[in-house]
């Protein structure tokens, strides 16, 4: 029998602001009101518990907090729901705790929050910074509300980022699409997602599939947006993710 793998927990928070066109994500606009914090983080301590006795006492040594948008939800969320898991599983010594947050739906005072909670990572979802390409992708933040939320996690001491880029979007020529990746680079992530737009099924995208590039506009992006990242020092480890030597 081989040796266990090291022990790694995601934790997934559904809600959006809006659904984006492109998203196969379980992802929800809220029905309204405030989103109920208190009986989410009772349910994925419940759920935690039942899986508890596969962990089969590893530590843990990375969380990963994805969604949907966990960056809707409070500093104060992120306090108790790791302590709570904490409580029960022993973290690494150099645990890597990362929370996808959306530019829009954050401020300062939250990656303050954030940090003092424990979270060491960020993912910021950018996916262009170009106001075309982001409109057509339904976003609900412009590409400068991008800009500024690395620049609020760097003050709130987040010394390792990711930086989600989306690549083959209505209306991109290549020129767009290395433009997003210079500006992106400019920011100095430790990390750069640069994930290929696909139309998923069911969604909007699917049942009304908008004009994307040409075949061969689509393999120049590719060759060319991979030959910048890696002259860049980010090296490819996955299809879509590039890493810096810190990272
Ligand atoms: C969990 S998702 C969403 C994270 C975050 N809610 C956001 O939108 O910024 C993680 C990433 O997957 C990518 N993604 C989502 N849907 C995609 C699609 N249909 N094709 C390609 N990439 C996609 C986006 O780059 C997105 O940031
Ligand atoms: S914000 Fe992210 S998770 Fe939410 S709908 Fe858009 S792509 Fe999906």
């Amino acid at each position: 029998m081989g040796s266990t793998p090291p022990l790694s927990l995601y934790v997934h928070t559904p809600w959006c602001v809006r659904k984006c066109p492109y998203c196969d994500f379980n992802s929800h606009e809220p029905t309204g009101g405030e989103l109920p914090e208190t009986d989410y983080l009772d349910a994925l301590v419940r759920d935690l518990e039942f899986d508890l006795a596969l962990a089969d006492g590893r530590e843990l040594v990375s969380i990963f907090i994805g969604g949907g948008t966990p960056s809707l939800l409070s500093p104060a969320f992120y306090r108790r729901l790791l302590r709570e898991v904490n409580a029960r599983l022993p973290f690494a010594a150099d645990i890597e705790i990362t929370l996808e947050a959306n530019p829009g739906t954050t401020e300062q005072a939250r990656f303050d929050g954030y940090r003092e909670a424990g979270i060491n990572r960020l993912s910021i979802g950018t996916q262009s910074f170009q106001s075309a390409q982001l409109a057509a992708l339904g976003r609900i933040h412009s590409a400068d509300e991008a800009i500024r939320a690395v620049s609020q996690a760097r003050t709130a001491g987040f010394d390792n980022l990711n930086i989600d880029l989306m690549h083959g979007l209505p209306g991109q020529t290549p020129e767009l699409a290395l433009a997003d990746i210079d500006q992106a680079l400019a920011l100095g992530p430790e990390h750069l997602s640069w994930y290929q737009l696909t139309l998923e099924p069911n969604t909007a995208f699917h049942s009304r599939p908008p004009a994307l590039p040409e075949e061969e506009a689509l393999w120049d992006i590719q060759e060319q947006g991979h030959e910048r990242l890696t002259r860049a020092g980010l090296s490819r480890y996955e299809i879509s993710a590039y890493a810096s030597a810190s990272s």
